[in-house]
């Protein structure tokens, strides 16, 4: 499997070919581990200035580390903890553009310095949440919610699809 490394100035073109490629590498596989696997890969390739990028999944209330690149993390995360467990206790994505400004952050990777946490939803249930650190302040806007929340919700109806 061969993914075109492009990059792209515009922050829509990048997330819709971010989008394209993830629904590419999950079309090709039934399995979680294997499609959240390479899902995570396309996006440490394809999106800027990212220092973590994963998944963590709702288990029994409480958040598991899933597929990721990066540095080690921490591996439960109960909800209402950090800013993934806020995604989980309100179900919505939380954007932090400056994570030393945020009582409530889980430090996994001392260079992380600017988060974007996107619920996946499969269906109407909460499945888990794809997590992104930059160890750039600021870097993430409103723009990469609303350009990366459809991949988080691709990521979702694959998993509705497979039966995860
Ligand atoms: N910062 C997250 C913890 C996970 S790491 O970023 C990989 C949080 O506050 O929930």
């Amino acid at each position: 499997m061969e993914i075109a490394v492009r990059f792209f100035e515009d922050k829509g073109e990048r997330c819709r070919y971010a989008l394209e490629q993830v629904k590419a590498v999950l079309a090709e596989e039934t399995d979680l581990i294997a499609g959240l696997a390479n899902a995570s890969s396309v996006l440490r390739l394809l999106l800027p200035d990212l220092n973590w990028v994963g998944f963590y999944l709702l288990r029994e209330g409480g958040l598991v580390l899933g597929p990721f690149q990066g540095k080690p993390a921490v591996s439960r995360i109960a909800a209402g903890d950090g800013v993934c467990g806020t995604a989980v206790r309100t179900g919505k994505a939380q954007l932090v553009p400056d994570v030393h400004r945020c009582c409530n952050h889980i430090a996994c990777d001392l260079s992380s310095a600017s988060e974007l946490v996107l619920p996946v939803y499969a269906g109407e249930r909460l499945y888990g949440v794809l997590d992104m650190d930059s160890p750039v302040t600021g870097h993430f806007d409103e723009d990469d919610q609303t350009g990366l929340q459809p991949v988080a919700d691709a990521v979702g109806c694959w998993i509705s699809q497979i039966g995860a």
